[in-house]
């Protein structure tokens, strides 16, 4: 199957009826969150839904049933379903790159038929072999059975890449640390900051070190200026241990027992130095914010292991089928993104917090920075016009409760709207007891305090009863009506973190759909590469580069000069 984007032209969500109906919505609405609960005892039961493992209640957002449903109108009249189904069928959805986008079909189970062929390529087979190939990797090293140069099992896994080649991976091995295997420590360096690489080998033993170069194109600059880094210390290291003879020969099987690489481009691979029996591929139809569950993922495969990454996967392909096959109403990720849309487009949020009630998750919100604000910071439709409204939100977020003790004062009380996900587990990694309080216990108490204080507030009755002095009065009043999603999982287990990541994904998606960008590209990134290769031999005392510089960049650049 090859296709073309579902319509050329994207639909223009502003001219549907049911955008006319949600401004008219928004125009009457009186959020009052109070009020709704106490005339509405079934709605948090009504607004509750299940995807997979998570639960998830949407009660305590800014919506009426009307609104809701006036949503879900919004989605059928922007065809929400046929996109959905364009993207997991792999119609070249991607327009500006001319791709399919096939995340989903990382986590198609074997079994899965019939069997997807996008393009002439078989891609069910195909993703089934690599995974096989990183498996069988992650099983040798896990075991011992893939040692150094001296014969030394690995102990510490350096994974260099950066974005998506980075965060997936981190956040993820962060999230599943009871599941990494004793003795195996990952490490993640992504900066060209020096610093990053530096004090990421520091103290390392190069004989038990193993680098994985995470690159889909293999020409990221940081990427690869780190790689470089990274193998000149691999040398100097063995060479002074006298692990190895200071020869070409020498230096080359190090790189072949220390380095690994990941990437779409395994030509490239090959011209760093890298064996390519030690290369693990995947496509173009991976984005690099979407390739987590790729062989992106090969370092997280070796901590958790084969079966934990299988659960992983399955996890996010639990999700792929309830997004792709529930009715909208019921649909998860759909509710929340076009709550979103409802935040975003009609209640002026210009932010989105996430906010997890669980310490292993505290890459999290970083994590979906790239995912979603990559995706959707577009200013131009799928087809080049303008867009037709605000897109993108800023996300952010904190691991509770620190963000209590540092930023949830403007989100209770400041002039703006942030709606806000709350993410917390029932069970806890580390059940731990202070005296007869159960400390997790406490953590979700705060969960929902919280979450409770942003919907109901405080009157400034209540406040009175307290014996408040009247002019303190107004700085003690909690408006309420302060939107939040709360969702809920049994564990923080390899499946579950897949079923997170996987719906938001999704939940970008559908926001993506409904303002008619294409959620897929970054063009927006590359000016800053292109001009810091520019700028770079000013910064090095090129008087002619220095001189092509603005006014500003060059007395910046004479600053950093004359104080080095
Ligand atoms: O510069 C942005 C970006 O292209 C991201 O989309 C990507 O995840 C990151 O750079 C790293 O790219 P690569 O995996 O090709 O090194």
């Amino acid at each position: 199957m090859r296709g073309k984007p579902v319509t050329t032209e994207p639909i223009d969500a502003t001219a549907t009826t049911a955008w006319t109906d949600l401004t008219a919505q928004r125009d009457a609405l009186r959020p009052d969150l109070r009020a709704w609960f106490a005339a509405d005892p079934q709605r948090t039961e009504r607004l509750t839904r299940t995807v997979g493992d998570l639960h998830v209640d949407l009660s305590k957002n800014l919506v009426t049933d009307e609104t809701l449903a006036t949503l879900v109108r919004l989605a059928d009249e922007v065809r929400l379903g046929s996109h959905i189904e364009a993207m997991f069928s792999g119609q070249h959805i991607n327009s500006t790159e001319d791709r399919a986008v096939l995340h989903t079909a990382l986590r198609r189970p074997a079994s899965a038929s019939p069997a997807l062929v996008v393009d002439g390529q078989q891609v069910d087979s195909d993703v089934q072999a690599e995974l096989e190939k990183v498996f069988a990797f992650a099983d040798k090293v896990r075991s011992g059975a893939w040692t150094g140069v001296t014969g030394a099992r690995v102990a510490t896994v350096v994974n260099i890449g950066i974005g998506g080649s980075d965060l997936g991976p981190v956040m993820a091995y962060e999230a599943l640390a009871p599941y990494v295997q004793d003795g195996l420590e990952l490490r993640f360096v992504s900066n060209i900051d020096p610093t990053d690489i530096a004090e990421t080998v520091q103290g390392l033993d190069p004989t038990t070190t193993l680098f994985i170069v995470a690159s889909k194109t293999f020409g990221t600059i940081e990427t690869l200026t780190n790689a470089r880094l990274a193998r000149e210390w691999l040398w100097e290291q063995l060479i002074a241990a006298g692990a190895i003879e200071d020869t070409e020969e020498a230096r080359s099987q190090a790189v072949a027992r220390h380095f690994v690489a990941v990437s779409t481009a395994l030509d490239k691979v090959a011209a760093f130095g890298i064996d390519p029996a030690n290369a693990f591929g995947f496509w173009d139809w991976v984005g690099g914010r979407y390739s987590v569950d790729s062989a992106i993922g090969t370092s997280l495969a070796i901590a958790i292991g084969p079966d934990g990454f299988r659960d992983f996967l399955a996890g996010f392909h639990a999700v792929d089928e309830h997004f792709r096959t529930t009715p909208f109403a019921q649909n998860v990720p759909v509710l929340m993104g076009l709550l979103n849309v409802w935040y975003v487009n009609f209640l002026d949020a210009a932010t989105h917090a996430v906010l997890p009630y669980a310490q292993h998750l505290h890459r999290f919100p970083a994590y979906l920075q790239q995912l979603t604000m990559e995706s959707n910071g577009k200013s131009v439709r799928w087809d080049g016009s303008p867009v037709t409204t605000q897109t993108g939100e800023v996300f952010w977020g904190e691991p509770g409760t620190n963000g209590q003790h540092a930023f949830y004062q403007l989100i209770h009380q400041g002039t703006r709207l942030v709606p806000a996900d709350f993410i917390a587990v029932a069970n806890p990694a580390h059940p731990l007891k202070d005296g007869d309080t159960d400390v997790h216990e406490l953590l979700l108490a705060n969960f929902f305090a919280q979450t409770k204080a942003l919907a109901f507030g405080k009157t400034a009755d209540e406040v009175r009863a307290e014996g408040t002095a009247e002019h303190i009065v107004p700085a003690r009043v909690f408006t309420g009506s302060r939107p939040t999603t709360s969702i809920l999982a049994p564990a923080l287990t390899p499946s579950v973190l897949g079923q997170l990541i996987a719906l938001y994904e999704h939940i970008t998606f559908v926001q993506g759909v409904v303002w008619g960008i294409n959620s897929f590209d970054q063009w927006g990134v590359e000016l800053g590469k292109k001009l810091a290769l520019e700028i770079a031999p000013a910064v090095s005392g090129d008087s002619e580069a220095l001189a092509a510089q603005d006014q500003s960049t060059r007395s910046l650049i004479e600053y950093y000069r004359a104080h080095r």
